[in-house]
């Protein structure tokens, strides 16, 4: 899922989720411990607005922040604070009474200048927040959220490696979709990728297709030619469907396999492709076969040939997605893959900021 917007208020236990996935954009309002969960994931910035975080703060001294408004999808950040420290200074969640009884409601006055009375909320300040600079300590916010609106399922053991992948398609344990190309990606392929007639470009565990639809939208236009190979049958037919509906289809085929195959004729012949492109593929396939996945992305480019990735590399436990390091990535692609370019971007979705590596590499 993709976060598109999340507003918290402590003073209330309130939390409001917006978010998109691939049956479109939700809204929900979290429950107490739902709302108590993110507060607690979205301390690194109440730490830094009190000034247990050495970093400039915009948050007065002597208020206590109490409430965000994180619009993702626009980058802007919003800080709402009480007025005076309070004894709440701190807590992820003061109890529901706590407001009215702190110092800070004695100082605090409503818009209308009035102040507060008795059982209304604590009225707030409110303050922009630098988001580039504030979007890393909401990151878990971020996650914990999109998690409590939709949590993770634990799916049957018994299912074989590519049936794993339907099933998780087709029971909603997508958690990975944005519904979108991830930013970093979309501004890297729109900029920085000139594609030529003629031209073979390969999408791998291409999932719904965003990627190879916006390379189909660019390759249409030159005469080049987009595959996207993913192995589960309802991310094939959600791209053939797009592929059709947006008159695409001549110029993205879309295959269903298992791309560790090494036949030696059709989409998955060696020396195929001139570019191959992958999203939260690496991270999506057993780590024992990692070396071999390279190895195939190798095999399939022609000699020359550029591979252009956005990899998820996070440490957080089980999988998929796996977690990995930059460095082990790089030291995975050392063998086959000189890197052209390469950055961890300032613009991923917050769920994912500092932990996305963006490369540009050519095969040796
Ligand atoms: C985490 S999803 C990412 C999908 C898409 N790239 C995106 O970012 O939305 C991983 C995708 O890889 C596909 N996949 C996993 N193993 C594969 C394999 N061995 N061959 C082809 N596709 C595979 C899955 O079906 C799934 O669609």
């Amino acid at each position: 899922m993709d976060l598109h917007t999340l507003v918290l208020d402590l003073r209330s236990r309130s939390a409001r989720v917006t978010a998109a996935d691939a049956q479109g954009v939700v809204t929900v309002d979290l429950d107490a411990a739902a709302c108590e969960r993110v507060a607690q994931a979205a301390q690194p910035l109440f730490d830094w607005a009190h000034g247990r975080v050495p970093a400039s703060s915009r948050t007065p001294r002597d208020a206590t922040l109490v409430a965000f408004e994180v619009d993702a999808l626009n980058r802007t950040l919003r800080l709402g604070y009480i007025a005076e420290r309070s004894p709440i200074s701190g807590a992820p969640l003061p109890s529901s009474g706590s407001p009215q009884t702190s110092p800070g409601t004695a100082m605090a006055q409503s818009q209308s200048g009035r102040p507060s009375q008795p059982g209304e909320p604590t009225a707030l300040t409110w303050t922009e927040g630098d988001y580039g600079t504030l979007q890393v300590l909401l990151r878990e916010a971020a996650r914990t959220a999109l998690r409590e609106v939709r949590p993770r399922k634990s799916e049957p053991a018994e299912l074989s490696y590519d049936a794993r992948w339907e099933y998780l398609y087709q029971h909603g344990g997508d958690g990975w979709e944005l519904a979108r190309t991830p930013p970093p990606l979309a501004r890297y392929l729109s900029t920085q990728l000139a594609l030529s007639r003629g031209q073979h470009v390969l999408v791998v565990g291409a999932g719904r297709g965003h990627e190879a639809l916006l390379l189909a939208r660019q390759a249409q236009a030159v005469g080049a030619h987009v595959v996207a190979i993913d192995i589960a049958p309802t991310a094939v037919k959600t791209v053939q469907e797009a592929a059709t509906q947006e008159r695409l289809a001549e110029t993205l085929h879309v295959v269903e396999s298992d791309l560790f195959l090494r036949p030696e004729t059709g989409p998955l012949a060696a020396a195929s492709y001139d570019l191959i492109v992958e999203h939260c593929c690496f991270c999506a396939i057993e780590p024992s076969r990692r070396d071999e996945y390279v190895a195939q992305i190798a095999r399939l480019l022609r000699p020359g040939g550029r591979f252009i990735g956005l990899f998820y590399c996070h440490s957080y436990p089980g999988g998929p997605p796996f977690g990995a390091s930059i460095d082990e990535i790089k030291g995975r692609l050392g063998k086959d893959f000189v890197i052209d370019y390469e950055e961890v971007p300032a613009d991923s979705v917050l769920s994912r900021v500092a932990q996305e590596w963006l490369i540009d590499a050519h095969c040796r």
